[in-house]
């Protein structure tokens, strides 16, 4: 691990970087964020959303059983931390997506909530609790939507895990809305209470499919509600965006502070640009296989990723993207798609993601900052940007804009078997397949 010794001297050499500092609910507000996704959010989708200017990205729920006792392994190679189950990856990251990266945990319990996002804490920059999912599998266990009907348990997980959290991380909630808004009004009201830095609202009840049109118009009073609550808390707008433009009008619409995508951003991980890439099969397609392969993404993960994209066609004819298709449904692993990605050069895609994630302006303080602003107004760091202090273990990507963390030794991390990502892993490397947990 490397630790950077920092003067405090204010008269020392000025420090090469300025650090940005940890996440904050400032952060959640003027942005377009990648939306949990089960399978469809898996690491390279994470990647090139965030290179295509999703604001911060949420990673598929897992479960908290399932992460107590993951196995923390480091690929020397590239980097990625996969957090190993007995047969399987349950999850993967990259140290670079991690001053974005919001790890969605499924739980009906505070204390295993807590166990669970300390054995992520160290590769993430916050932990979102999942209130929102209707499917069986979650709500028999009384996690997901279940929460949104017990709301002392859904609070009392959230209690737990911002006293258990550093400050470094930020604890936030995803909701749908209730039948009656009085009831929703007095969810929200005890879990602004709790201490988190951003709620997303599904617009959607429990019982709204996905077919089913949000209901866009109940957030405004929602968001009136909270700002009304004086705590400067982020509400997100979930439900129904279809990319950055339609985000404008969304944001108009319900005065929410920031827009969450999910299939949109399935269909198309470049919709969180302005100008969203067409032609995918021609465009996305083939850099996001170079660096699923590069990356060692599970090929069946990756197959299902990019059989989900859709985007408007306009130089591609129909006869090449029947071809792309066909070569795409016959393969049975990365072999096979020459045709598709010409070389494998991956470390040169990955290189250009990390490159498009470092020109991002670093998180400003001081009120107006935010990473859109600061990116539409190209605003220079300002000089009152915190530092990293000395005493941090920072384990940050290669790049800056890590969030800080507390030095290792003051940590109380269960099993973190893994090393500073650049640091040959003492544990063989091990890869296993990555299967979403739910
Ligand atoms: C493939 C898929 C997987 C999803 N997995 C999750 C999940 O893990 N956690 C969660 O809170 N919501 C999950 N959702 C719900 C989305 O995050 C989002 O709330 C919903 O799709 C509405 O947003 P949209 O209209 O932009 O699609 C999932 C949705 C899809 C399509």
């Amino acid at each position: 691990m490397s630790r950077r010794s920092i003067s405090r001297s204010p008269s020392a050499r000025a420090p090469k970087r300025v650090k940005i500092d940890h996440l904050t609910s400032e952060d959640f507000k003027n942005g377009i964020m990648l939306a949990p996704m089960v399978r469809s959010g898996a690491l390279p989708t994470r990647l090139f959303a965030l290179k295509h200017g999703a604001s911060l990205v949420w990673g598929p729920e897992m479960v908290d059983k399932a992460m107590l006792h993951a196995e923390r392994v480091i690929d020397p190679a590239t980097g990625v931390v996969s957090f190993n189950g007995k047969s399987r990856a349950m999850f993967t990251t990259h140290p670079i997506e991690k001053p974005y990266l919001i790890f969605q945990l499924g739980s009906a319990d505070p204390e295993l909530a807590v166990q669970a996002a300390r054995t992520v804490m160290n590769d993430v920059s916050g932990i979102d609790l999942n209130c929102g999912c209707p499917k069986p599998f979650s709500t028999h266990s009384g996690m997901g939507a279940a929460l949104l009907t017990n709301p002392d348990l859904l609070c009392s997980i959230l209690t737990a895990l911002r006293a258990a959290m550093p400050p470094e991380i930020t604890v936030t909630a995803k909701i749908r809305l209730l039948p009656s808004q009085e009831d929703t009004l007095k969810l929200v009201e005890r879990i602004i209470n709790t201490g988190v830095s951003a709620l997303t609202v599904h617009c959607r009840t429990r019982t709204m499919r996905d077919k089913d049109a949000a209901l866009v118009d109940r957030l405004k009073e929602i968001v009136d509600f909270v700002a009304g609550m004086g705590k400067g808390i982020a509400v997100i707008e979930n439900g129904d965006c279809l990319g950055a433009e339609d985000a404008k009008r969304i944001r108009e619409l319900t005065g929410a502070h920031s827009v969450m995508i999910a299939r949109a951003a399935e269909a198309n991980p470049s919709c969180f640009s302005v100008n969203p890439l067409v032609d995918l099969e021609s465009t996305l397609c083939p850099a996001y296989l170079r660096v699923a392969k590069y990356l060692d993404n599970h090929w069946g993960s990756t197959k299902f990723c990019v059989s989900q994209f859709k985007a408007k066609h306009v130089n591609l004819d129909k006869a090449a993207q029947k071809r792309y298709r066909g070569i795409l449904h016959s393969t049975k692993g990365y072999d096979g798609l020459e045709e598709i990605v010409g070389s494998w050069l991956g470390e040169e895609d990955f290189a250009e993601i990390v490159k498009a994630i470092e020109a991002r302006p670093p998180r400003l303080r001081d009120g107006a900052s935010t990473i859109m602003e600061a990116s539409e107004n190209s605003i220079s760091p300002s000089p009152t940007a915190v530092l990293t202090p000395s005493e941090t273990s920072n384990p940050e990507p290669p790049s800056s804009g890590a969030p800080l963390m507390l030095a290792l030794d003051r940590l109380d991390l269960p099993i973190l078997t893994g090393n500073d990502p650049l640091t040959p892993s003492p544990t063989p490397h091990r890869r296993v397949p990555v299967a979403p947990s739910i």
